[in-house]
């Protein structure tokens, strides 16, 4: 197994998908999604809930059959060379998949006794990662009195021991409270340095930016977008301005200006208005324009972008609408356009 990694890790990508589909009765989950992962970088997959994130990563972990399309990792066919695929990965799901009577130092003994250490070895690298985690004092309670978040963390822990080439994170800070989470953050970067490649699904815009040196931006089964996290960041604005005004009638007068004095797209969604801004300062000029307009504010503010301004940005619409889908996916540098 040794001499495989070795040998894979040189392999230009670590995950290379074309095409992928795979349906649930009328629901076509994933769509034909296309990725290219490179060997020993963070790749963020980011997706509103039941986009197809966790369906996506199922067919690349060999744990679910594509009914269409193909994928390789480290150049090996998820479907042909299944067994090959999965000394090469670590899956750490949505879910811990430990075993809940039993304790944090139990669970990873047998996990690592099960990857074929020794006991001395075994209990030292328990001892380790349960230290890393800071789960030491929490080591000998039965998981079922776990939080969440110790959860989650003997869940990355115990994929640790392996540490294989390429790594699955399904959501893995979803729920966590931030200083777990800046936690898990350092972990995942540790990892890439010592070789890994980490694919990783994620709500939040937020953790994209802080892991992520490329994100594919997924909706309804599509890629919609695809591009390293500063092309993303551009084509949305550092920051997004709401805007809520008091007489509907003047909506469309109010949105013209906003795309004027702003010099980008606003969308209209709900009697809302949103826009995406390069620089906060120039809501001054905003509301000045709005006034010699006429027009009347019920509400204002300048926010950092959410997915679902990244949303309507990329694709036209909000995560939730679910009219027309955009044909195919869009590089980032058009986006921006
Ligand atoms: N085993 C299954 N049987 C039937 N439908 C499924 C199954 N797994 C997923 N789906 C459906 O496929 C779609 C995609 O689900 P998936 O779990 O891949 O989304 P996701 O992006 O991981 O969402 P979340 O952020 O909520 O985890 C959803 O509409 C979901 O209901
Ligand atoms: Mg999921």
């Amino acid at each position: 197994m040794e001499h495989v990694y070795r040998k894979e890790s040189k392999s230009n990508w670590a995950v290379e998908a074309s095409g992928l589909v795979k349906t649930f009765g009328e629901n076509r989950a994933v769509d034909g999604v296309h990725l290219n992962v490179p060997t020993g970088s963070i790749y963020g997959v980011l997706g509103p809930n039941g986009a197809g994130k966790t369906t996506t990563i199922n067919m690349l972990a060999t744990l679910l059959r594509p009914d269409a399309g193909s994928a390789r990792i480290f150049g090996h066919d998820v479907v042909k060379e299944s067994q090959v695929v999965r000394q090469l990965i670590g899956v750490t799901g949505q879910y811990a998949s430990v075993d809940e009577s039993l304790s944090a130092s139990e669970n990873l003994m047998i996990f690592s006794r099960l990857l074929g250490l020794g006991r001395a070895e075994a209990r030292r690298k328990t001892a380790d990662l349960l230290e890393e985690f800071g789960l030491s004092e929490a080591a000998k309670r039965p998981l079922k009195n776990f939080s969440g978040g110790m959860r989650r963390r003997l869940d990355l822990a115990a994929s640790l021991i392996a540490q294989p080439p390429l790594i699955f994170l399904d959501e893995p800070t979803t729920g966590l409270d931030p200083r777990t989470r800046s936690q898990m953050w350092e972990t995942i970067r540790r990892l890439v340095k010592t070789g890994s490649t980490i694919l990783l699904t994620t709500q939040y815009l937020e953790e994209a930016d802080q892991l992520a040196d490329r994100v594919a931006v997924i909706d309804r089964g599509r890629v919609v977008a695809e591009g390293t996290v500063d092309e993303l960041k551009a084509s949305v604005g550092t920051s997004s301005l709401h805007l809520r005004i008091q007489n509907p009638q003047d909506i469309e007068k109010a949105s013209q200006t906003v795309e004027l004095v702003l010099r980008a797209k606003a969308v209209v969604t709900a009697g809302m208005i949103t826009a995406p801004m390069t620089d906060a300062d120039g809501v001054t000029d905003l509301l000045i324009s709005l006034r010699e307009a006429g027009i009347h504010l019920a509400e204002m503010s300048v926010q950092k972008p959410t997915l679902d301004e990244v949303f309507l940005t990329i694709t036209g619409q909000g995560i939730k609408d679910e009219t027309a889908s955009p044909d195919g996916a869009m590089k980032l540098e058009e986006a921006r356009a």
